[in-house]
Parts: C-alpha cells; structure tokens; sequence
C-alpha cells in the first residue's frame, strides 16, 4: 500500500504555536514551560498524517502531546492540523523520535508514549532502522512515570513478535495488555491513518499496551 499525496497547507497558516525543529527544543524539554501549565505529557513518535496528535490532543485537554516526525513535510502537515484547530496543547517536532527521547527528555517525565504502524524495514539488512529498538525500549522505560503506558500498533506480525520479544528482554514493562479493536462511526475517528488503511483493506492490526511498573531494577 503506498502513501497518497498530502494535501496542500494554506498558505495563510501560522505554523510557528505549532512547529519546531528538534534542534530547537531546549534540553531538556520541560512541557510546563512550553505549554505554560503542568499537565501530563504524552508523547508519539512517527505521527505521519497527524491524526492520532489532533484526536488525541482535542479529547484530552488536561494532557499536553509532542508529535514527532522525521519527515519535513509530515510534520509541517501535523502542524497544519493543530493550528487550524487551534489546538494549545500539542506540539510537532521535526526530527528523530529516537533523538527526542535520547537526549531531551528527562527520567521519569512522560505519561505514555504512542507508537503506531512504525515503518516496518522489510528487509533483513534493513532492519536495524526499525524504530522499536534497544535503545527506544531503555529510553522509554527511563522517561516513563511509573504506571505509564507504551502503545505499540502495527499490522505487520513479524514486527509486532519481535517487538514484543524485545520488551520481555530488555525492560521490565507490564504487558502485553489486552487492547480491543475500537468500533467506528465515521471516517476520522480511527487511532492514527495507517489503522484506517488497514482496516479498510480487512487486514489485522496488533496492538499491545504496556506499564511501566512503580520500580525498575537496573539491569546489570
Ligand atoms: C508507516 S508511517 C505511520 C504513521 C502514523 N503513525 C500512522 O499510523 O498513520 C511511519 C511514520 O514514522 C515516521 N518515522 C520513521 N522513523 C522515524 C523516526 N526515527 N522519528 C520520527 N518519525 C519517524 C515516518 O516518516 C512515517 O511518517
């Protein structure tokens, strides 16, 4: 399944409330700051069309989002979202998710994160630049509040094994936990786009849910 052409942006559009490069995030990033209010942070990383961020932000206004997103002209696209909406509690990054939760945010700081349909690197030579990796799971693991949550989705049964494999061994995370398939209403009320595709096309969506637990032992 390949990717439509995104819409064009207005060019009217403020996008300055809504968009930062990575690089201009300070370090390290304290949501109270940038949104002016404490509120629980949640964080998700790939957010391509941007609807899980809108949803998520405008059902949520007593939580705070960054969106990250490597690619340019899907961040500018996520950002288009929230400020059309004029939605104050979410923020897009462009850049590396894998940086985000590396180098700017801080232990213990985050109440979820949210990966859905990461790309899957098909090819064994490629794998390495899965985005659900060592390094994601120590990060997350060390960024969430004790009962956050990570949601992992995708519809590949490969990398949804894999990963789940990968939890088990490198972090002390609760889960997999059951997640039901929503039922819809309507078109955009699906987690993210690629969940909307996949459902549309009939095939499966893995999703797990996990905990981080009060305490984590360091592993030796
Ligand atoms: C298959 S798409 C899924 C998009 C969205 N989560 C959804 O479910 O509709 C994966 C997205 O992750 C982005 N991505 C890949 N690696 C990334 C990284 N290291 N940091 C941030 N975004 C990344 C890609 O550019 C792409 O937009």
């Amino acid at each position: 399944m390949g990717r439509r052409a995104l819409r064009k942006i207005e060019p009217s559009l403020d996008l300055s409330d809504h968009l930062r490069t990575l690089d201009e995030l300070p370090q390290p990033f304290h949501a109270n700051l940038h949104f002016g209010r404490v509120l629980p942070l949640e964080v998700e990383v790939g957010s391509g069309k941007g609807l899980f961020i809108q949803n998520a932000a405008q059902a949520n206004p007593q939580r705070c989002y960054l969106g990250i997103e490597v690619m340019r002209k899907y961040a500018r696209f996520c950002a288009a979202r929230l400020a059309r909406h004029d939605i104050q509690n979410a923020l897009m990054i462009q850049g590396d998710g894998l940086r985000l939760l590396h180098e700017y945010l801080g232990d213990e700081t985050v109440a979820a994160v949210h990966v859905y349909f990461p790309d899957p690197w098909w090819k064994q030579r490629h794998k390495k630049r899965r985005v659900m990796n060592k390094q994601l799971l120590a990060d997350v693991q060390r960024v969430l509040i004790p009962g956050g949550q990570l949601h992992f989705w995708t519809d590949v049964a490969e990398y949804y094994k894999t990963s789940i494999d990968l939890i088990a061994t490198e972090t002390a995370l609760i889960g997999p936990l059951l997640v039901q398939e929503r039922p819809t209403t309507g078109d955009l009320d699906y987690q993210t786009h690629f969940e909307r595709r996949t459902r549309l096309h009939a095939q499966a969506v893995y999703r797990a849910e996990f905990r981080r637990p009060e305490t984590v032992v360091a592993r030796s």
